[in-house]
C-alpha cells in the first residue's frame, strides 16, 4: 500500500501496468485528508484549494473577507461529489493568533486529523521607501510574516496532537529573492524573503515529525491583488510582462499543479525548498 501520510516514500513495488486505471498517479491523491488554506477566500489561495478538493481533500479556506468572493461559491458548485472533496469557509484575521489557533483546533477536532496547510493570506502595498509609514510596515509584517508563521505553528501543533504527518506550503514570491523590477514595494518584498527563510527553518524543526514545509515563489499572477495595482498604474502590466521569457503574466490556474504537488505524496522527499514558478523572470 502507498504511504498516504505525506511522509513517503510511496510503494513502488507494483509495476504501472498492474495499477488499476483509477489509481494512476496515486501519489497525487488526497482522499480523506484535511487542509487549511489561508487567504482562500479568493485569488491564488482559492484556486489552489479547488485543486486539492478535486484530488479528494476536505479544505477549509480561512480569510478575513466577510463573505468569500463569488468565485468561492462557483468553486463549491463545480466540486464533483464523485471526487470526494469539499470546500468550507471560516472568517478569520491571521493577525488574531488566539482565534486562528482556536479555529484551526476546531477543524482538526471535527475531522480528528489535519494534514497540512497552504498559507496564502497576504497583502501588498506599492509605496516608495521614503514615503512608508511605520504603521504600514507593522501591518505588512504582521500579516505577511507573523500571520504565516503563527498559522504554520497552529497547524503543526494540531497535526502533532493528532499524530498526522503531512505538508505545508508557505506562499512567498520571487520578490523574496530579487528586487522585483518595477514593483516598488520594499516591505512586501522583505516580508516574502522572511517567509522563504521561515519555510527552511520550520522544515528543519518539523522534518523529524514527518511534516514537510516548502515555500512557493510565484512571479506575477493576475489576481485581485494585482488588478488593484493596475487600476492605480495601468502601465505596470506591460512593464511586468516584459520581465519574463514568456512575455505575459500568469493566471492563478497555472499554480494548481504546484499546490497539489507540494501537498501530496508526489513531493514526499521535498522539504525546506523554494519552488519558483515565474515564466523565467528570475532566470536572467
Ligand atoms: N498575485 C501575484 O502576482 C503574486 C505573486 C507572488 C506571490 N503572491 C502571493 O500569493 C498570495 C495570494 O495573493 P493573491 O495574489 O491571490 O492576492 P489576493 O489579494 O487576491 O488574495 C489574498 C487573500 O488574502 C486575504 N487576506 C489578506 N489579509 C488577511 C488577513 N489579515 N487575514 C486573513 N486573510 C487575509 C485576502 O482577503 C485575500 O483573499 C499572497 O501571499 C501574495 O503575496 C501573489
Amino acid at each position: 500500500m502507498p504511504m498516504l501520510d505525506g511522509s513517503g516514500p510511496i510503494d513502488q513495488k507494483l509495476p504501472n501496468s498492474q495499477i488499476p486505471q483509477t489509481q494512476r498517479f496515486r501519489e497525487f491523491q488526497l482522499d480523506d485528508r484535511v487542509f487549511v488554506v489561508t487567504g482562500g477566500g479568493r485569488g491564488l489561495g482559492l484556486t489552489m484549494a479547488e485543486a486539492l478538493i478535486e484530488a479528494g481533500a476536505t479544505v477549509h479556506c480561512l480569510d478575513w473577507l466577510e463573505e468569500p468572493d463569488d468565485e468561492f461559491g462557483a468553486a463549491q458548485k463545480r466540486a464533483n461529489p464523485d471526487f470526494g472533496g469539499s470546500l468550507h469557509y471560516n472568517r478569520i484575521d491571521v493577525r488574531d493568533s488566539d482565534n486562528l489557533d482556536s479555529v484551526i483546533g476546531g477543524i482538526a477536532a471535527k475531522y480528528q486529523r489535519l494534514d497540512g496547510l497552504i498559507a496564502a493570506a497576504g497583502i501588498q502595498q506599492v509605496t516608495a521607501a521614503t514615503e512608508y509609514k511605520v504603521e504600514d510596515v507593522t501591518k505588512m509584517m504582521e500579516i505577511n510574516y507573523t500571520g504565516v508563521f503563527m498559522t504554520a505553528a497552529a497547524v503543526a501543533r494540531r497535526m502533532m496532537e493528532h499524530g498526522c504527518k503531512g505538508s505545508m506550503v508557505l506562499v512567498a514570491s520571487i520578490s523574496g529573492f530579487v528586487a522585483n523590477k518595477g514593483l516598488i514595494s520594499p516591505v512586501y518584498n522583505s516580508s516574502k524573503a522572511a517567509v522563504i527563510q521561515c519555510a527552511r527553518n520550520l522544515a528543519m524543526e518539523w522534518g523529524p515529525k514527518g511534516i514537510r514545509v516548502n515555500a512557493l515563489c510565484p512571479g506575477h499572477i493576475v489576481t485581485p491583488m494585482v488588478l488593484k495595482n493596475f487600476e492605480k498604474d495601468p502601465s505596470l502590466q506591460k512593464k511586468w510582462e516584459k520581465e519574463n521569457f514568456l512575455g505575459r503574466l500568469s493566471q492563478p490556474e497555472e499554480f494548481r499543479g504546484a499546490g497539489l504537488f507540494l501537498l501530496s505524496d508526489a513531493s514526499s522527499f521535498m522539504t525546506g525548498s523554494s519552488l519558483v514558478i515565474d515564466g523565467g523572470h528570475t532566470a536572467w
